[in-house]
C-alpha cells in the first residue's frame, strides 16, 4: 500500500511533537456499566472487570457508574458513510463487490434492506464474513413495496439521488425520527433535474419518487450537507451532460472518492465536484476502514481520564473528516498515528491515543461542518474540560436524528450542568462536577453513546434511558466500553 499524506491536513504537522508519556492517575473511582446488550464475556481485557449487567424495567436502559481511566484496544467497524454509499454503489455496478469489515450499524442494514427491494442481491460470505453485494448494473428492478429507511437520513437522501435516474415510481418512508427529517434539501435538486418528488408536508418523509431521465445541473446547495452532494453526483450518473455540485463549505468526499473507486470519472477539488452522465460502474473489492466518528466516544472518554491509553488500529482518517483529531490534539489528548495506508481513496490509519489536561476551546465556521457528529460528544465532556467549550454554526444539530443542541443541553442540565443552549449552539462552561443521573438517548444513538461516555467521570450512577438506540450507527458499542472501561 501506498501512503499519501495530503498537504492540507493540519492534523499531520501535529504529529512530530507529540508527545506519548502521560503521568498522574487521576482519582479511583468505581466503574460499573449494566445494560441488557451485555451479553459478550470479557474477552480481550479478562482484568478490567468495569462492567456489570443489569437488566432494566426496559430492556433497552443502561446504567454506568464512573470510571478511572479507559485503557486497551478498540477495534471500530467500517465507516457508516462509506458503507452505504459503497453498497449502493456496488447495486448499480456490473459485477460482484466485496467490502471487509462493512459496518454493522442498524442505518447500513437499512440501506441493505432497500437495496434488496430494488431487485440486488446481498450476503455474508462464509469464507471470510465479507460483505458481498451482487451488482445488477444501473437500471434496478421497481420494488413491490415502499422502501423502509428506518433511522437512517443517508439511506434516504442518498438512495433517492439513484431512484430519480430509474423508470419507475419508488416510495421511502422511515421511522418516528427520519419523518421529521428535512428532504427539500434533496427534493429541489432532483426536481431541478427532472424527478417528479412529493413529500407530506414541508418536505418531510415520505417521499415518493417518479425517477426518469435527467438532465445535468450545476447546483449550489444552501446547507453544506454531503449526503446531498452524493445524493445530487448519484443522480448525475443517470443525467445528460456534467452534473456539478458547489458547496458553501467543504463537507466529506466519501461519494467522490466511491465513485472514482468504482471507476467512475469525477472531478473534486475544494467545494465543487462534476460528474459526467451515463459512466459504468464495475465492482471493486474494498477494505472499510474504521468510522471515526465512533473512535470519537472513545477518544473523548480516555481525554477525560490522565491515565488512560488507548489503541484504535485501522480508523479512517481522510482529511474531510480527521479535522476532528487537530482539534483532540488542540484540547489536549496526546495523538499519535502509526501505519498510514490508503485502500480506494480512503486514508487509514492506527490511532493511539493517551489523556491528559482536557482544555476545551472554540468550533465555529467550517470546523462545525467538519465535526458535525462529533459535537454531541464534545459538547457533552466539556463540563469537565479547563476551559469550556463554545459550539456556533451549528443550527444543522437540530435536525439530526434528534434536535441534538437542546438533547445535550437537556441531559447535561440533569446531571446539575450549567450549559447555555442557543438557536445555532452552546457554550458550556469548564470546572464543573457532574452528578448521575436520570437521562434520556431522545431515541439518539449519538447522544446515548455521548452521555455514557460523560458518565464515566460523574459522581454517581447513571441510567440512559433508550440506550439501544447506540446501535443505529455502533451496536457493540457498550460491550467495547466494558472492555476498555478501568475501575
Ligand atoms: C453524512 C453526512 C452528515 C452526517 C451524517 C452522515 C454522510 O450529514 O451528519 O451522519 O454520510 O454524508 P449531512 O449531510 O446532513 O451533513
Amino acid at each position: 500500500m501506498s501512503i499519501f499524506l495530503r498537504p492540507s491536513l493540519t492534523f499531520w504537522t501535529h504529529l512530530r511533537s507529540l508527545m506519548l508519556d502521560v503521568s498522574g492517575a487521576s482519582k479511583h473511582r468505581k466503574i460499573w456499566l449494566h445494560g441488557s446488550s451485555l451479553k459478550r464475556p470479557f474477552m480481550r481485557q479478562p482484568c478490567a472487570p468495569a462492567l456489570v449487567l443489569r437488566l432494566m424495567s426496559d430492556a433497552s436502559d443502561i446504567i454506568l457508574r464512573p470510571a478511572r481511566a479507559v485503557q486497551g484496544l478498540v477495534r471500530i467497524p467500517g465507516d457508516k458513510s462509506i458503507s452505504h454509499r459503497y453498497a449502493m454503489l456496488a447495486t448499480i455496478a456490473g459485477g460482484t463487490s466485496r467490502f471487509h469489515n462493512f459496518s454493522a450499524a442498524r442505518d447500513c442494514a437499512s440501506t441493505l434492506g432497500c437495496i434488496a427491494q430494488l431487485g440486488g442481491v446481498w450476503r455474508r460470505a462464509e469464507t471470510d464474513g465479507a460483505t458481498e453485494v451482487v451488482g445488477i448494473g444501473p437500471a434496478l428492478k421497481a420494488p413491490a413495496a415502499a422502501l423502509d429507511c428506518g433511522n437512517s437520513g443517508s439511506t434516504m437522501r442518498m438512495l433517492s439521488g439513484i431512484l430519480a435516474g430509474q423508470s419507475f415510481t419508488s416510495e421511502l418512508f422511515g421511522d418516528e425520527s427520519l419523518s421529521r427529517r428535512p428532504m427539500a434539501r434533496i427534493i429541489k435538486p432532483l426536481s431541478e433535474m427532472g424527478a417528479t418528488i412529493s413529500s407530506s408536508d414541508d418536505g418531510r418523509p415520505p417521499l415518493k419518487i417518479r425517477g426518469g431521465h435527467l438532465r445535468a445541473i450545476h447546483y449550489k446547495p444552501e446547507v453544506a450537507s454531503a449526503q446531498v452532494k452524493s445524493c445530487v453526483l448519484f443522480a448525475g450518473l443517470f443525467a445528460g451532460g456534467e452534473t456539478t455540485v458547489e458547496e458553501p463549505i467543504r463537507t466529506r468526499d466519501h461519494g467522490e472518492l466511491a465513485l472514482q473507486a468504482f471507476g467512475a470519472d469525477v472531478e473534486h477539488h475544494g467545494t465543487t465536484a462534476r460528474i459526467r452522465g451515463g459512466q459504468r460502474l464495475s465492482a471493486i473489492e474494498a477494505h472499510v476502514p474504521g468510522d471515526l466518528s465512533s473512535a470519537a466516544f472513545f477518544l473523548c472518554a480516555a481525554a477525560l481520564f490522565p491515565g488512560s491509553h488507548l489503541s484504535l488500529p485501522g480508523i479512517l482518517m481522510n482529511p474531510t473528516r480527521a479535522r476532528l483529531l487537530d482539534l483532540l490534539v488542540m484540547m489536549g489528548l496526546k495523538i499519535s498515528v502509526t501505519q498510514i495506508e490508503q485502500h480506494h481513496g480512503e486514508l487509514i490509519g492506527a490511532i493511539d491515543a493517551r489523556g491528559a489536561t482536557w482544555k476545551g476551546g472554540t468550533i465555529a465556521g467550517a470546523d462545525t461542518a467538519a465535526l458535525i457528529d462529533e459535537i454531541p460528544v464534545l459538547a457533552a465532556i466539556a463540563p469537565y474540560s479547563e476551559d469550556g467549550l463554545e459550539v456556533r454554526d451549528a443550527k444543522e444539530l437540530r435536525v439530526k436524528e434528534s434536535d441534538r443542541i437542546a438533547a445535550v443541553a437537556a441531559n447535561l442540565r440533569k446531571m446539575g450542568a450549567e450549559v447555555e443552549e442557543r438557536p445555532d449552539g452552546l457554550r458550556v462552561p469548564g470546572h464543573q462536577r457532574l452528578r448521575g443521573a436520570e437521562l434520556d438517548s431522545f431515541g439518539d444513538h449519538r447522544i446515548a453513546m455521548a452521555f455514557a461516555v460523560t458518565a464515566l467521570r460523574a459522581e454517581g450512577e447513571t441510567l440512559i434511558r433508550h440506550a439501544d438506540a447506540a446501535g443505529v450507527s455502533y451496536p457493540a458499542f457498550f460491550d467495547e466500553l466494558r472492555t476498555v472501561a478501568q475501575i
